[in-house]
């Protein structure tokens, strides 16, 4: 039963004090908290319209109450391998389901939040998307995909979907929305970073490793940022200039000629431009596609007519490999920013206590170097601090709050934490806040590394935090010590009875490190405790972690 009579032709919709407010509801789904923030801020932004609004995750809203909902609002990042966030797996599961109902009534919009350089690009935005439309609910402002840099469109769409509602309650007045940031905001933020100096770049792994993990120690003496333990600190790093000038080179451009980089008209000298603006170290799909008429080389106009050919080039390729396999007829350099995008921020979850250490950053940065395509290459941000970035440099950053990765501060939570490699880092910090609070109580810490003698991270801190209290438990897995592979599950399986008491006791749970591999099969072993342990099925084990997640006390960052 529709609530409003559609307006007669012609004639106005109906006036603002006589029409009945709809509720908004804004669902958000989010992995490291950007969405999140955009949800509240737009949640602000209609509050501040005197809009009826409510926002929350996806996972704490009951799906079978989206046959209430009449204006519906989507802000979701895409996970992965276009999979939803951890806590939009229940409601995208449901929604996309058989049993979703139909949502006449509802009326929809989403942002969605991605990045180019997959390939499944904001798809769970898109998930959403279609199958509202699929419900037959109404559209009433075209989705927006956005890429990493993402501020500038996800503005758009908010005052996009605000002016829709504002002209839907006859109020034709125009929204401002660039509302003045309230005085005791930081100034410093993702689009204005702050230019923290480097006080400390050390190795961290010893002799005969097979890696270089570094610990790096950053100032934010002047920024106003501060954080929490579980936080993450962005940092927008420089491209290499080795790379920066061959792609010069190869293109024969002058690298003092100045190139516009935004649409506001600001201009840099190339060399600048590719060196601290643009991307240069990735190919996407998307960036070939604008390339390709800026490059007029019929070669790249074959590639890009195939998807299957495209990704497989793209793979381990830069912009170099482009240049040089695909040579541009011609380029003008000025065109840049229509088909560069700006090199995203890097995040890494900070490894220190902001109360223990005021003013300052510790981050534990592992070197990422490979061979692709017959060149040996780095990772942007790590490889910068790994061959240039010395004590006294200055780096881009801005504190990133993750709001899906929060400890608690009390002596009788018992607190687990699984965090092999760099996935330790977080643990430092909140085990160092919890000493600067001289709070006790029981934690246990699993790391695992490949080498006891070269790749225990922060080992001294470890035993000394033992030795005091403020840890009280560690197991460790050093895989290439043994004939056999040792990893952090096995000795959560080891220790099954333990870890399941500790459940029991209403312990937290926290997951940081690789994806891929170790969390799943983290997670996996987390099942197996539950189901052995309780003497349950698979099943049940399942819903007793599911039933963790719920509560917040299985969190995980990983990567
Ligand atoms: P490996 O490289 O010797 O196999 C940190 O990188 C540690 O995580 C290393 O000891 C690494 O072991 C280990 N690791 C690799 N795959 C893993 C998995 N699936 N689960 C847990 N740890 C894993």
């Amino acid at each position: 039963q529709a609530t409003e009579a559609p307006a007669a032709p012609g004639q106005p919709q109906a006036q603002a004090t006589s029409a009945p407010t709809r509720t908004i509801t804004i669902l958000y789904g989010s992995e490291t908290g950007n969405s999140q923030a955009l949800a509240e801020s737009l949640t602000d932004k209609l509050k501040a319209k005197n809009l009826k609004v409510s926002v929350s995750s996806m996972d704490d809203f009951k799906p079978k109450k989206i046959k209430e909902v009449e204006d519906l609002f989507i802000i979701t990042a895409t996970h992965g391998e276009g999979d939803p966030p951890d806590n939009a797996i229940q409601f995208h599961e449901f929604l996309l389901g058989r049993k979703a109902p139909k949502l006449e009534n509802v009326r929809f919009s989403v942002l969605a939040l991605g990045d180019e350089s997959y390939e499944h690009f904001c798809q769970t935005g898109k998930d959403f998307d279609n199958r509202l439309e699929e419900l037959g609910a109404t559209r009433i402002y075209n989705r927006v995909d956005c890429d990493v840099d993402y501020d500038e469109l996800a503005e758009e769409w908010m005052n996009g979907v605000l002016a829709k509602l504002e002209e839907d309650q006859g109020n034709q007045q125009t929204v401002d929305i660039a509302a003045p940031t309230p005085a005791e905001q930081p100034i410093y933020s993702k689009s204005n970073p702050f230019s923290a100096e480097v006080l400390e770049n050390i190795n961290l792994s010893g002799k005969g490793s097979n890696k270089e993990t570094r610990h790096i120690e950053l100032s934010l003496d002047g920024s106003n940022f501060s954080y929490e333990p579980g936080d993450c600190l962005a940092i927008y790093p420089k491209n290499d200039p080795d790379l920066v000038k061959q792609v010069i080179k190869q293109l024969d451009w002058n690298p003092e000629q100045t190139v516009p980089i935004n649409k506001q008209g600001e201009i840099r000298s190339i060399h600048e431009a590719l060196t601290s603006i643009f991307e240069i170290t990735r190919l996407t799909k998307g960036l070939l596609d604008k390339a390709v008429s800026y490059f007029k080389n019929d070669d790249l106009l074959k590639l890009i007519a195939d998807n299957e050919q495209i990704k497989q080039y793209i793979d381990g390729r830069d912009l170099l490999d482009l240049i040089q396999d695909y040579p541009p007829a011609e380029l003008d350099p000025t065109t840049m920013m229509h088909w560069l995008r700006k090199i995203p921020a890097r995040q890494y979850s900070i490894s220190s206590s902001y109360k223990a250490n005021p003013d300052e950053v510790h981050l534990t940065i592992a070197t990422v170097r490979y061979n692709s395509c017959g060149r040996d290459r780095t990772g942007v941000c790590s490889g910068e601090f790994a061959e240039r970035i010395k004590p006294g440099d200055v780096v881009e950053v801005y504190v990133h709050r993750n709001p899906n990765f929060k400890f608690p501060f009390d002596e009788s939570t018992p607190v687990i934490m699984i965090g092999p490699g760099t996935g330790v880092a977080p643990f430092r910090g909140y085990i160092e806040e919890r000493e600067e609070l001289d709070l006790k109580g029981d934690t246990w810490l699993f790391f695992g590394d490949q080498h006891f003698r070269s790749d225990f991270l922060y080992q001294v801190d470890w035993q000394n935090w033992l030795k005091k209290g403020y840890l009280s438990k560690m197991d460790v897995a050093f895989s290439r010590d043994t004939a056999e592979k040792v990893y952090v599950q096995n000795r959560l399986l080891e220790n099954a009875k333990d870890v399941f008491a500790w459940l029991e006791r209403g312990a937290h749970l926290f997951v940081c490190g690789d994806e891929k591999r170790m969390a799943k099969d983290v997670h996996q072993t987390l099942i197996q405790i539950v189901a052995e342990q309780k003497d349950v099925s698979r099943e049940e084990a399942e819903a007793y972690i599911n039933q963790l997640k719920q509560e917040k006390r299985y969190q995980r960052d990983v990567y």
